[in-house]
């Protein structure tokens, strides 16, 4: 395959599988071209859904037929519940339909719902046919979409069925976030935060110093913040695609997070909001484990409340949070193993001890309820009506 020149072009070294990640402005436009220069051709499954559909779904089929491709749509619903076995075989029926052979092209258009259900049925259809990712989601465009992770949900837990499948380019079209809603931005951002604290402490200061402009989702912070991530995310993939070492450090806040997720039934957070959550309370388990300062506690907390997520642990009982933290898939023999930092842009693997996790959150569920100082009696008392 040839490779095009963009502005914007990040290597995925994966030895025959490897790929580029292109980040461009209004690249959706030229889709087509992207497409055709790295020798695809035929048929087109564009993947989406509904709310995407109506966004970019004119403009992605109108470049690929442009480029003579043919393209056709699969739209699944939105939301966490077309990551599932029924909708991966609504795809494949859809596919089978249109007489989908092996050169044709399956490309995912929309967030990670849509990129991990999608890659998988690439992966299974004719044992595997070409995957383009084209991510619309800021938790897509700096994470899901590049590594090869697919898959979909089992009633029982998330991801539990799923494959490693590259896609043979992700493209990038950082304007297409100006359409997303404030919330989803923001539970981006909480990935955006976890690459600067696993990998890139000056990305950790350059997001301390930008933070106005994180939370406004000013344009000057926007490539940046994509280029950078999708680098460190493409470094750690090349080095381990498996996850069998340092691809585990991409879980930084997952273990305490997946596990609120869960609690919550995936109602109270998005899956961004509670890695925020998670990142706080794993660097705060590591200060406690006396692995960390608490001058990084600090500083990771405010730049996580800083751009808008929510930090605080919910009243929960302790056996409820380790019961949920064992369900983790990463969970092996039933041994805890959760990432900690050691300093900005340096973290570790440690298994936790369910003694020391018990004191911890003993100790923190005291310092939490300190922290919420009582209001004054004087201060709730209904006030007399004064006579006028
Ligand atoms: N494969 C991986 O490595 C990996 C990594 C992280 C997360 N994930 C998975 O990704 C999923 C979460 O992805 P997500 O946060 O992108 O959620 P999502 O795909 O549900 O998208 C969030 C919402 O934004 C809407 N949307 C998407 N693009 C838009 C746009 N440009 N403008 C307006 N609205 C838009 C969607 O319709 C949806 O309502 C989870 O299932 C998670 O498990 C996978
Ligand atoms: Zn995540």
């Amino acid at each position: 395959m040839k490779t095009p020149l963009y502005s914007n072009q990040i290597p995925v070294s994966l030895g025959n599988r490897s790929y580029e990640i292109l980040i461009q402005p209004n690249i959706l436009t030229q889709i087509g071209r992207v497409l055709q220069d790295i020798g695809l051709s035929g048929r087109v499954g564009i993947v989406t859904n509904p709310v995407v559909n109506e966004l970019y779904g004119r403009v992605v089929h109108r470049s690929l037929k442009q480029a003579g491709f043919s393209p056709f749509l699969v739209v699944i619903p939105d939301g966490e519940q077309a990551k599932s076995v029924h909708w991966l075989s609504k795809i494949l029926d859809a596919l089978v339909t249109q007489r989908f052979e092996r050169q044709d092209v399956v490309l995912a258009l929309g967030g990670g719902v849509v990129g991990d259900v999608a890659g998988f049925a690439a992966s299974v259809y004719l044992r595997g046919v070409p995957f383009v990712q084209v991510p619309t989601t800021l938790v897509a465009q700096v994470d899901s979409s590049v590594g090869g992770k697919t898959g979909v949900n089992h009633p029982i837990g998330k991801n539990l069925i799923g494959a490693f499948y590259q896609p043979c380019v992700v493209v990038i079209d950082p304007q297409a976030l100006q359409t997303l809603p404030k919330r989803e931005w923001v539970a981006g951002l909480a990935e955006v935060i976890k690459y600067g604290m696993i990998a890139d402490s000056q990305f950790f200061e350059y997001l301390e110093r930008h933070v106005e402009g994180l939370r406004a989702q000013a344009e000057e912070v926007i490539p940046t913040v994509i280029r950078r991530c999708c680098e460190i995310k493409a470094e750690v993939v090349g080095g381990d695609e498996r996850e069998s070492g340092r691809r585990r450090i991409l879980n930084y806040g997952h273990t305490v997070g997946h596990a609120l997720e869960t609690w919550g039934h995936y109602k109270t957070w998005i899956h961004g909001e509670a890695v925020g959550i998670g990142m706080v309370q794993e660097a705060e388990i590591a200060r406690f484990l006396g692995m960390c300062d608490k001058e990084l506690v600090e500083r990771q907390r405010d730049l996580i409340q800083d751009v808008g997520l929510p930090i605080a642990m919910p009243s929960m009982k302790f056996m409820d949070l380790w019961g949920a933290m064992q369900h983790d898939k990463k969970v092996v023999k039933g041994q805890i193993n959760c990432v900690v930092p050691k300093r900005i842009g340096d973290v570790q693997v440690v298994p936790l001890v369910r003694q020391h996790i018990r004191q911890w959150f003993a100790t923190s569920q005291v310092s939490r309820a300190k922290r919420l100082k009582p209001v004054p009696q004087a201060l709730t008392r209904p006030r007399p009506h004064k006579k006028k």
